[in-house]
């Protein structure tokens, strides 16, 4: 895995949003995994004055996010469909149609979700897929003890994760306890991912992560797997890491045609 340590989240944003533009430039009909939270906000802001400003396309992009809340109609103020409306699609000239969240509403959870799953192997798989990291070690909904090898399916949220989430339902009773998310192994299929995280409250999780073993007590450990797995954190967020000077010191030493 790259870590890739940044002053600030503002400054991890902007290089993860310079990547995947460089990716959506190469590459026009690239298909993205996209994740909901606070983490992304600043990465989704940058992408969209991109497109207005330097002629960031996104007409032939394909979308998959992550997760969604069970019981959540695609208009409810707190569902993941709203949020990226409201931060993203809204904003760029992506195709309604090349669009896909989970379906909050679904009558079938199993269906729904072999489905969901057929739909990323029909788009050719997912080239770049953007994480963020729960307190707990979670990627996508994917609780400690997810299999590891696990596929899109509906998980139960941990009381630790419905507390991290209520600001935007207003009490924990709010929070749906269910959701459908992306497996561990379907996020694993992705060729390549980008995970952020900043601030002092994801600092354990990041260490567990990037240093720790891999274990499915902290599933974004799982990364350290992955071929092509790069974290983008702030100093906050890496601040319990142990080998910090040692991820900088590489990271300066990167050839130009290599930096991000
Ligand atoms: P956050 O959530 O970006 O709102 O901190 C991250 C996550 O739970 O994966």
């Amino acid at each position: 895995m790259e870590i890739i340590v940044q002053p600030t989240p503002e400054d991890a944003s902007l290089i993860a949003a310079r990547h995947v533009a460089r990716l959506v430039r190469e590459k026009p009909d690239a298909v993205l995994g996209l994740a909901t939270g606070a983490t992304p906000l600043t990465l989704y802001r940058e992408l969209v004055r991109m497109h207005r400003e330097e002629e960031l396309d996104f007409s032939g992009v394909t979308t998959f996010n992550l997760d969604e809340y069970v019981g959540l109609a695609p208009d409810h103020p707190a569902s993941y469909h709203t949020f990226m409306r409201e931060h993203f699609f809204a904003h760029v000239n992506i195709d309604p149609g090349r669009i896909h969240i989970p379906d909050g509403l679904t009558s079938d959870v199993p269906a729904f979700c072999r489905a969901y799953e057929d739909a990323i192997k029909a788009a050719g798989g997912i080239d770049l897929q953007v994480l963020g990291i729960g307190t707990d070690g979670h990627i996508g909904f994917n609780e400690p003890s997810s299999s590891l090898a696990s596929r899109t399916r509906i998980k139960t949220l941990t009381p630790r994760t419905r507390r991290d989430n209520v600001a935007a339902f207003g009490t924990q009773e709010q929070v749906p306890i269910h959701v459908i998310t992306m497996g561990v192994g379907t996020i694993m299929d992705a060729r390549e991912v980008l995970l952020l995280a900043f601030g002092i409250k994801k600092s354990a999780a990041i260490a567990a992560a990037v240093e720790g073993p891999v274990t499915s007590m902290s599933p974004a450990s799982i990364l350290q797997m992955h071929p092509v797995a790069r974290c983008i954190v702030d100093v906050t967020a890496a601040s319990r890491l142990a080998r910090t000077g040692y991820y900088r010191w590489v990271y300066q030493q990167k050839p130009d045609w290599q930096k991000l």
